[in-house]
């Protein structure tokens, strides 16, 4: 952590206000429950450029502040929790935080939607009754969307596999987007809006352009921008998430978009190939690790693509992997913070790349 925020991380300290949850600093989860929302933004704004300081030149780079999160609790659609059987026979319903042998139980969490909240005490029930006698620990993944309904799953071979008529889903901007438990998907629906408004914005127009979604999901960014392209190239090795994304692309019949499944590091080469001349655009949204070396060297490489949009919930693994954008050629050109992730210590951040004469 640089200087800068370890200050920050002081002057915080003068500044407490109440948690909401009586299992704050307990359950692993939450890391700011006891700040002012203003002064968590600010304090996430300072950590993250200390860690970009670090590794990047940002002299000429305009660093946004941090998008507030539209709810700063009762946000989360999706909850993991452990279900745990301990030697009297007795199971509990909680979190289970890194090397934990047993579970923080809770009622409810303060920043899950509350409809997973008052759901709890039937999750136990239900989990209870489904765990088998030879079980000692599940997994059990809870989940809402837009419309409220609450299902779950982890007990059990394809338990989170839902069918078409029970997808979540949620609309961003006007477009529905379907997805399921066994899928990843956004965990903060409400912030979406502004980050696809934050892409199509900074885009610009873009009628002749192909986009490339990469590590696309189920489509939030091809579905969610797809009017703004001629043409949409999605990329994802997930097998639940390319059945869910299908049944996005029919659902909004989006001929131009093509789905390519597989992984990034065995398709972009040829996929990029395919678009090779035209007007290009894309996203990257890897998982918290980022990217592979080999994807990395593929992306990189893109030097005749007009822009580049980095998502990342990771700060480090972002900073490592820009710096080897840039020395490859690629511009910083601006740095967006979203706060996916309110009272927790995780950050969003979209960085867009571009080339010297654009
Ligand atoms: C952080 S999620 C982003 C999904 C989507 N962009 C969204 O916002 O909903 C990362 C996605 O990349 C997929 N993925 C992980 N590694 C991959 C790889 N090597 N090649 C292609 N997809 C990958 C995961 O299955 C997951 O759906």
């Amino acid at each position: 952590m640089s200087i800068e925020a370890q200050y920050s991380v002081e002057q915080a300290v003068e500044e407490k206000v109440e948690p909401l949850c009586p299992v704050f600093g307990v359950c692993g989860g939450c890391a700011y429950q006891d700040l002012p929302y203003p002064r968590e933004l600010a304090l996430k704004k300072e950590q993250l450029l200390g860690i970009f300081n670090h590794e990047l030149d940002l002299k000429g780079v305009v660093v946004d502040d941090v998008a507030a999160s539209p709810e700063p609790y009762h946000y989360r659609n999706r909850l993991d929790l452990t279900l745990l059987r301990i030697r009297s026979g007795d199971i509990f319903l909680g979190f289970q935080p890194a090397y934990h042998r047993n579970v923080v139980q809770i009622d409810s969490c303060a920043i899950s939607r509350p409809e997973i909240s008052a759901f709890l005490p039937e999750l136990k029930r239900q989990g209870i009754a489904k765990l088998p006698d030879n079980y000692r620990t599940a997994n059990l993944v809870v989940r809402t969307g837009d419309d409220g309904r609450v299902a779950w799953g982890g007990i059990g071979r394809r338990s989170c596999r839902l069918s078409p008529d029970d997808y979540f889903w949620t609309e961003v901007r006007g477009k529905r987007i379907f997805y399921s438990l066994d899928t990843f998907f956004q965990a903060n629906l409400a912030i979406l809006p502004a980050v696809l408004s934050t892409l199509d914005r900074l885009i610009g127009p873009a009628e002749d352009a192909t986009f490339f979604d990469l590590y696309a999901g189920v489509g939030l960014f091809a579905v969610g921008l797809s009017d703004k392209f001629s043409r949409v190239i999605m990329i994802e090795e997930s097998s639940s998430s390319v059945d869910v994304a299908r049944y996005n692309l029919e659902y909004h019949q989006l001929k131009h978009v093509e789905l390519i499944e597989g992984r990034i590091e065995d398709t972009v080469d040829r996929a990029l190939q395919a678009a090779a001349g035209t007007r290009r655009i894309g996203i990257v949204d890897p998982p918290r690790r980022g990217l592979s070396a080999t994807a990395r060297n593929s992306l990189k490489a893109m030097t005749d693509f007009e822009q580049l949009y980095y998502l990342s919930c990771n700060p480090e693994s972002l900073a490592r992997d820009l710096k080897e954008f840039v020395r490859s050629g690629w511009v910083l050109e601006r740095i967006v913070p979203f706060d996916f992730f309110p009272k927790t210590k995780h950050l969003e951040t979209l960085v867009k790349l571009c080339h010297q004469e654009s």
